[in-house]
């Protein structure tokens, strides 16, 4: 693969609105969650732990991210299922220095996540909007767990457009000292 290539894969990636109801195969979920699990970390602790949920899980997991009066996250409830990128903040984690670059850790693996699953045909929307407290239960998850988001994955619906990008123009973000 060369710069091009992965361009267009990076391109094709998109937060996916409208989900197929249809399963996807649960070796092709593994593949891409393992694929992800290459991403890096700092001291190499991946401090992280993937919890994907499927069937009557998914449809629980689901009320935990919309929120009451509005219609946000609503098309989540179609995709067959929902992968909670979680921290895995074990004993011998705990050092501060290492443990400030959680966050940045799972942002990685997201990323990865997400641009695995758009190479093996998949969709995917990251899900910001949730119920932490809720979701912990829901998935019997301990208290000092965090789970920043949830990554909705599924096949889009037959006809969803792939939009161009609305990116800041390069200059903006680049800088050259
Ligand atoms: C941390 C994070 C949280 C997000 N939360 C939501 C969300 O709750 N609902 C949603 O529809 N999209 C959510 N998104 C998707 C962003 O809106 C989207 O990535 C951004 O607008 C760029 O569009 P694109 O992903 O189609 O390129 C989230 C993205 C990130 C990175």
């Amino acid at each position: 693969m060369n710069l091009s290539d992965l361009k267009t894969l990076y391109e094709a990636r998109q937060s996916c609105r409208s989900f197929e109801k249809r399963e996807v195969d649960r070796a092709l979920l593994e593949e891409v969650m393992e694929t992800a699990l290459l991403a890096p970390s700092a001291c190499n602790l991946q401090p992280w732990k993937l919890v994907c949920a499927t069937g009557e899980t998914k449809q629980k997991l689901f009320d935990c991210m919309t929120v009451k009066g509005m219609n946000i996250n609503r098309f989540a409830e179609n995709a067959p299922a929902l992968i909670a990128v979680c921290s895995n903040a074990d004993e011998k984690n705990k050092k501060r220095h290492v443990m400030e670059f959680v966050p940045f850790d799972l942002g990685g693996l997201t990323s990865h996540l997400v641009l695995a699953a758009e190479a093996a045909g998949l969709s995917t929307c990251i899900l910001g909007w949730r119920d932490e407290p809720k979701i912990r239960e829901c998935l019997s998850l301990p208290e000092d767990v965090s789970i920043p988001v949830l990554v909705a994955i599924g096949y889009k619906t037959e006809g969803y457009e792939t939009r161009k990008k609305a990116r800041r123009v390069p200059t903006e973000s680049i800088e050259y000292r």
